[in-house]
């Protein structure tokens, strides 16, 4: 089997590469990039072919994607910057990678989204990865879409934040961390997609693929300040005030955090079916989550 990743130096794509490396029905894997500098992040590997692409170049992809029987689309932002922005890295590269699979047939597109994403959202982020899920929807290839929450891996941006709170002695907090995540390993993500790619599927599915165990964040510092040892103490910083500073810092530097950010992270997760069994998932308990990443990260 011939899989092409875009996004493959992401953290999801980053640990996915490391399982589909070991996985033996995979014979070779394009791990598509933005730039050469990306090549060093990606684990080596004699399947992986670390590959250039731009997602304003339809030739370009097109031949990235030749003859690839999975095509597995990773890219997309939640923070902006002053180089990518959601019509962009969420939806208008979503649109090129589905051209390039529809170019050379691809029999599987599969699609990491978000658990809220709705074409329809008020919220900017929700409403681009819901976009995009109704392009891959209405592509005419077989789609898998994935819904997943928070990440939590060694490498992922949930959990620096998280480490970094657990930290401190006051971790301040948006509304003091009352709203609720259910927090997903990225293992577990990536055993999810590799039993996807083995599938034959036909038409289009969305999967919400939710961790073990529902949480509050404020819960999910102190989870990880009780596993380095330490007491913690949770304060609060007024959601309205923060989303006032985001306001005016995101419009001068041209992206970071912004209020549709923080309405993003301080939303809860919510599911209406887990798709664990579906996808052939074990989950991870959420203790094990926490010490793994303790583990990489001492
Ligand atoms: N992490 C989470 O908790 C979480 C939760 C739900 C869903 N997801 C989804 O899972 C996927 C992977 O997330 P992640 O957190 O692993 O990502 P990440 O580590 O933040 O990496 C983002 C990826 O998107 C690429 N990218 C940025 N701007 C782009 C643009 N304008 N056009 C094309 N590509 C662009 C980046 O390439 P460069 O390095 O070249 O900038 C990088 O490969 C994303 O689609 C994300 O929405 C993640």
């Amino acid at each position: 089997m011939k899989i092409v990743i875009t996004g493959a130096n992401s953290s999801v794509g980053i640990n996915l590469l490391d399982h589909l490396g070991r996985d033996p029905a995979v014979e070779s894997i394009i791990a598509g990039v933005r730039s050469e500098k990306a090549f060093n992040s990606l684990p080596s590997d004699a399947k992986i072919v670390p590959t250039v692409i731009a997602y304003d170049d339809a030739a370009g992809l097109e031949q990235a994607a030749s003859g690839a029987n999975v095509v597995i689309h990773l890219a997309g932002i939640l923070i902006e910057n002053k180089h990518s922005n959601y019509a962009t890295a969420n939806v208008a590269a979503t649109a090129a990678v589905l051209a390039a699979a529809k170019a050379n047939n691809a029999q599987h597109f599969i699609f990491i989204s978000v658990i809220g994403a709705r074409p329809d959202s008020k919220n900017a982020y929700y409403r681009s990865k819901g976009a995009a899920e109704k392009l891959a929807e209405e592509s005419g290839l077989n789609v898998s879409i994935l819904r997943t929450p928070l990440l939590l891996g060694p490498s992922t941006a949930g959990a620096w934040s998280l480490l970094g709170a657990a930290k401190q002695d006051e971790a301040k907090v948006l509304g003091g961390g009352h709203y609720v995540m259910h927090p997903l390993d990225i293992d577990d993500l990536s055993v999810a997609i590799s039993n996807l790619c083995k599938r034959e599927v036909s038409g289009s599915t969305t999967y919400e693929l939710a961790g073990p165990e529902p949480i509050a964040y404020c819960d999910l510092i102190r989870r990880f300040a009780t596993e380095l040892g330490k007491e913690i103490k949770i304060g609060s910083v007024p959601i309205w005030l923060a989303k006032i500073g985001a306001a005016v810092t995101s419009i001068v530097k041209g992206g970071g955090i912004s209020p549709t950010v923080i309405d993003v992270i301080t939303t809860d997760e919510k599911t209406s079916h887990n798709a664990d069994s579906e996808l052939g998932v074990t989950l991870t308990p959420l203790q094990d989550t926490i010490s793994k990443i303790l583990r990489a990260n001492s």
